[in-house]
């Protein structure tokens, strides 16, 4: 009889079997993070040399695998959907390839095929009594390969937590099953210094009890949060989870009870964070973990009265066009959910959506606000999705303002030392 048991039997091999699954040519999607199944991508790369054109997807890769190798690009690929501390250098190198994307619309590029998706490697929870596996450290754009995809190989590990939402796979959907119990990848919150927890407190103090919350990538949205502790019935709809909200639900600024959408309910669509954070996922009513494509929806996402949108850019010019993942040409990380958040913070009635920058790089060499964005920038959030931008210095508001008023709010937040040349150059560009 195919009970979920019989069939879980019947499909469990190894890594390096699984691979046979594998055909030349075809992309494998891996989900975001520390998601990414590792058994799975280390046989892969001990095996890589008899592949021609594999291609593995994937929005910021964690682990730096064998694949990841110039030398063998030919053999294996990756395509990065966002870029990490592991593709970074060959992204700027030109042996990782990079494909655009607003994060909330992947689900339906693989759905309509124009991002392929032969293959899934996920991670797993173990299965249930009924048959269903859950993919809650990523649900992302995973949930939407494996209704795709040819071969669905599912690494499971009792580590990994048993979300709720939707996130689940059901044993009938799975090619093959590996095992493993390494305990899940930790991603420690990063350094806060002054500058980051002095932008933080302007942005908090816009921030009103009952909000719903956004909270993006990089140290200054975690700085933020830092500065809620003392808020009171927060809610929470974002792209990713991570310890920084945990401490909020912990010390009960987090309560999810004034949400209009969703009320009661946490809504992300993967995790990267500590153990504990994963322990907190597990069976966990007030948390739950959808697709991309619900999670980032910019008119879902909207729903929320009062939708509060913290995002970090690397650089803004006088208009407010927002290079945040790229320096010049050079890519950095990716668009992730900022856009798809900016827009839904502009929806919502009662939203915020702020950009985040310190106001200068490299010891305060470089300002961070630039007449003209370098050659080649990619544009994250436009000029036409821009609202508050906050430094250092102060906050800029910038919707439903002239290109003048623009350049006069934004000089008025940049360092000092640049607001002059800044000035002489909006001038010049007769901007001013
Ligand atoms: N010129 C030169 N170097 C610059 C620079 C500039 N204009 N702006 C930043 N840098 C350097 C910094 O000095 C820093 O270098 P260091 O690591 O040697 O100190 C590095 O670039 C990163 O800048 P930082 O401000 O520390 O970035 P961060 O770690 O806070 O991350 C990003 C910010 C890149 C993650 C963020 O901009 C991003 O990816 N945004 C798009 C995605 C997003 O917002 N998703 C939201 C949903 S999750």
């Amino acid at each position: 009889m195919s009970t979920p048991q019989n069939l879980y039997r019947q499909k469990l091999t190894s890594a390096a079997e699984a691979m046979r699954l594998v055909c030349d040519g075809d992309s494998i999607i891996v989900p975001t993070g520390v998601a990414e199944a590792p058994s799975l991508l280390t046989a892969l790369s001990t095996q890589r040399h008899h592949f021609r054109d594999v291609k593995v997807s994937q929005i910021l890769a964690v682990g730096k695998y064998g694949y990841l190798d110039p030398e063998t690009a030919a053999n294996v690929r990756h395509v990065a959907l966002f870029f990490g501390a592991a593709t970074r250098a060959g992204g700027q190198a030109g042996w990782v390839d990079f494909i655009p994307n607003n994060f909330s619309e992947v689900p339906t590029q693989i759905e309509r095929g124009q991002i392929p998706a032969q293959v899934v490697f996920s991670m797993a929870s173990p299965m249930d009594e009924k048959g269903y596996f859950a993919i809650g450290l990523g649900a992302d754009y995973t949930m939407a390969a494996i209704a795709k995809a040819r071969v669905v190989v599912l690494e499971v590990n009792p580590n990994v937590p048993f979300a709720y939402g939707d996130c689940h796979v059901h044993i009938s959907q799975v090619t093959a099953l590996v095992e493993s119990s390494e305990p899940v990848r930790e991603v420690g919150l990063p350094t806060i210094g002054p500058v980051q927890t002095a932008i933080a407190q302007y942005v908090a103090d816009f921030i009103d009890d009952g909000s719903t919350l956004q909270i993006g990538y990089g140290g200054i949205p975690d700085a933020v949060v830092m500065q809620l502790t003392h808020k009171h019935d927060l809610g929470i709809h974002t792209e990713m989870i991570g310890d920084g909200i945990l401490s909020l639900v912990e010390c009960g600024a987090v309560t999810n009870r004034r949400k209009n959408y969703l009320p009661g309910k946490m809504i992300a669509t993967f995790a990267l964070g500590s153990e504990k954070l994963y322990r907190f996922m597990h069976r966990n009513p007030m948390l739950e973990i959808h697709p991309a494509n619900f999670t980032n929806d910019p008119m879902l996402a909207g729903m929320n009265d009062n939708l509060v949108a913290i995002n970090a850019t690397l650089q803004i010019d006088l208009l407010g066009q927002c290079g945040s993942e790229s320096l010049g040409y050079a890519p950095f990380s990716g668009t992730g959910g900022q856009s798809d958040f900016v827009r839904a913070a502009n929806r919502s009635r009662g939203g915020k959506a702020f950009i985040v920058l310190p106001s200068t790089a490299k010891n305060d060499t470089i300002s961070r606000i630039v007449p003209i964005l370098a050659p080649g920038t990619h544009v994250s959030t436009s000029k036409n999705d821009i609202n508050y931008v906050v430094t250092e210095y102060g906050v800029a508001q910038l919707r439903g303002k002239s290109v003048a008023q623009r350049a006069r709010e934004l000089i008025s937040i940049a360092h000092p030392a640049f607001r002059s040349e800044l000035t002489e150059k909006a001038q010049r560009m007769n901007v001013l």
